[in-house]
């Protein structure tokens, strides 16, 4: 059976089944590897991908869900917000491991498109279903209100 995702502006025919959850055909068939497997139960974020600009767990979505939308992998984002955080990022030297920290960068840049001035609260909101082992959890924040300053 094949199913066709609109990924990074491009259209592509997936051949797999409609409940292959997106995180797999992106990274299985589109050889986008930059979008990560933590958990596969929607827990931990590392699989965050933007879909119509929300972010959303690709490990829980499954691609028969994703006719007409416009998919964004960490690949292919590229809004001002994420420029300026993958910038934010670079300067405060955010990651550890840097498993976790494309999720962090797709969750972190879907709040300053839709909030560019968050409080710690609407930070806070935002950025807790995303885990990090390594805990940059402090330079994630401040990685966040610098990119802000920058949009402002
Ligand atoms: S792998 Fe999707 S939320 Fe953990
Ligand atoms: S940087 Fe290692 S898990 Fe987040």
């Amino acid at each position: 059976m094949s199913v066709t995702l609109n990924v990074n502006g491009t259209k592509y025919t997936v051949d797999a089944e409609p409940d292959t959850p997106l995180l797999w055909a992106v990274r299985d068939h589109l050889e986008l590897t930059g979008t990560k497997f933590g958990c596969g139960i929607g827990q931990c974020g590392a699989c965050t991908v933007h879909v119509n600009g929300v972010p959303v767990r690709s490990c829980s979505t499954p691609i028969a869900a994703l006719d007409g939308a416009k998919i964004t992998t960490i690949e292919g984002v590229e809004s001002k917000a994420s420029k300026v955080v993958q910038e934010a990022w670079e300067e405060l030297q955010v990651p550890q491991c840097g498993y976790c920290q494309s999720g962090q960068i797709m969750a972190a840049t879907a709040l300053l498109e839709s909030n560019p001035n968050p409080t710690d609260e609407d930070i806070d909101t935002a950025m807790q279903g995303n885990v990090c082992r390594c805990a940059t959890y402090v330079r994630i924040r401040s990685a966040i209100k610098s990119a802000a300053k920058e949009l402002g």
